[in-house]
């Protein structure tokens, strides 16, 4: 037992439920309270993840914290203050954000991520590494995720908090974010200790399919089934759902696909097929990624796709993979 971790949790805690009152329940909410409303979200959401708001005040957490008697400085180890620059003394870390507390795998507060109302710079705003959090070991959303995970033996990746919380509206309930960082080894262990299948659902911009990219080798190296949701052009999911609805959404997820149908998509984006150097260009750099399946079933119809995309003959197309296969040997 570490007793300063232990007192950094109940801080955690209390903070949480702070930020949470403020949002529901004073005039200092209100502002916040509206831009979550413009942004489709109703109490069930804000209540079931403990949605919250730091007043646009340097010293909310510091009085609150002083009352009760914790130390500031451990509170500033914490995460939670920031030393004043000037002078002796702390002020609140969050400030004039809306406050999406992180929890560990047990559920409890570890950190906060504090989203800036409209636009602005840093759009948000997390804890530092501390004695309670450590980025690259933490998903967000997997303390509430994880009976759903266990039940399906399948987790949903996003990108975005605002994601995690959207698709779980829609009805889905397995899904964990990282948290701005890229995907970590620590994290793909944690996954693989819950679940058989990860479906990818990250944002369907040019950042969110090249993110994609890089966690399929990480995800199935380690034996988990991966596949890809493809959502609509430069939306995220949470832009998706209040768009299209939850049913549209969750369908866009029941028919991820394959890593290898997802290597071509993303793949062709950089192909004029129209031409034919962009023909064969885009032919040649197909083949490997189909030519290193170990089925012939699923080589063949990716092949017969691509031979009919391109109108090239599958035979000719079979026999390059063919070639290619013996010179991977
Ligand atoms: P996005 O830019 O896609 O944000 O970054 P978002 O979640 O869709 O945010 P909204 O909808 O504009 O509110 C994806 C994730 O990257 C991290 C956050 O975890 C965010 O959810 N991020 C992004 C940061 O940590 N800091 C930033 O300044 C921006
Ligand atoms: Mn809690
Ligand atoms: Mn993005
Ligand atoms: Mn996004
Ligand atoms: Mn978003």
């Amino acid at each position: 037992r570490n007793p300063e971790k232990e007192r950094l949790i109940e801080a955690h805690e209390l903070s949480a439920k702070l930020y949470h009152f403020l949002l529901k329940n004073t005039e200092h909410g209100t502002e916040a309270m509206k831009y979550l409303r413009a942004r489709g979200m109703n109490d069930k959401m804000i209540d079931q993840f403990q949605i919250g708001y730091a007043p646009d005040r340097w010293d909310t957490l510091v009085q609150f914290l002083t009352k009760r008697s914790f130390d500031l400085k451990e509170m500033e180890r914490g995460g939670l203050l920031s030393a004043r620059h000037e002078q002796e003394g702390y002020l609140d870390r969050f400030r004039g954000r809306i406050m999406f507390p992180i929890h560990d795998r047990s559920g409890k507060v570890i950190a906060f991520a504090g989203r800036i109302l409209g636009d602005g710079q840093p759009k948000y705003l997390n804890s530092p590494e501390t004695l309670l959090f450590n980025k690259s070991r933490t998903l967000y959303n997997l303390h509430q995720a994880k009976t759903s995970i266990r039940k399906l033996r399948q987790i949903l990746l996003f990108e975005g908090y605002g994601d995690v919380i959207s698709s779980w509206e829609a009805g889905l309930h397995n899904g964990v974010a990282t948290m701005g960082t890229s995907l970590t080894e620590n994290q793909v262990a944690i996954m693989k200790s819950v679940a058989e299948e990860v479906v990818v659902v990250y944002d369907g911009d040019k950042a969110g399919m090249a993110a994609a990219s890089k966690v399929i080798p990480m995800l199935e190296g380690v034996g988990l089934k991966v596949r890809i949701a493809l959502v609509n052009e430069g939306m995220d999911p949470d832009d998706y759902i209040r768009k299209f609805g939850p049913e549209r959404f969750r369908h866009v997820v029941e028919t991820a696909v394959s890593t290898t149908k997802f290597k071509l998509i993303y793949l062709k984006k950089n192909h004029i097929l129209l031409e034919e150097d962009g023909k064969i260009a885009y032919a040649k750099e197909a083949l490997p990624i189909i030519a290193v399946l170990n089925s012939s079933t699923e080589r063949e119809v990716y092949l017969r796709e691509l031979s009919s995309e391109l109108h090239l003959s599958y035979e000719s197309l079979k026999q390059d993979c063919n070639l290619l296969r013996q010179s991977m040997q």
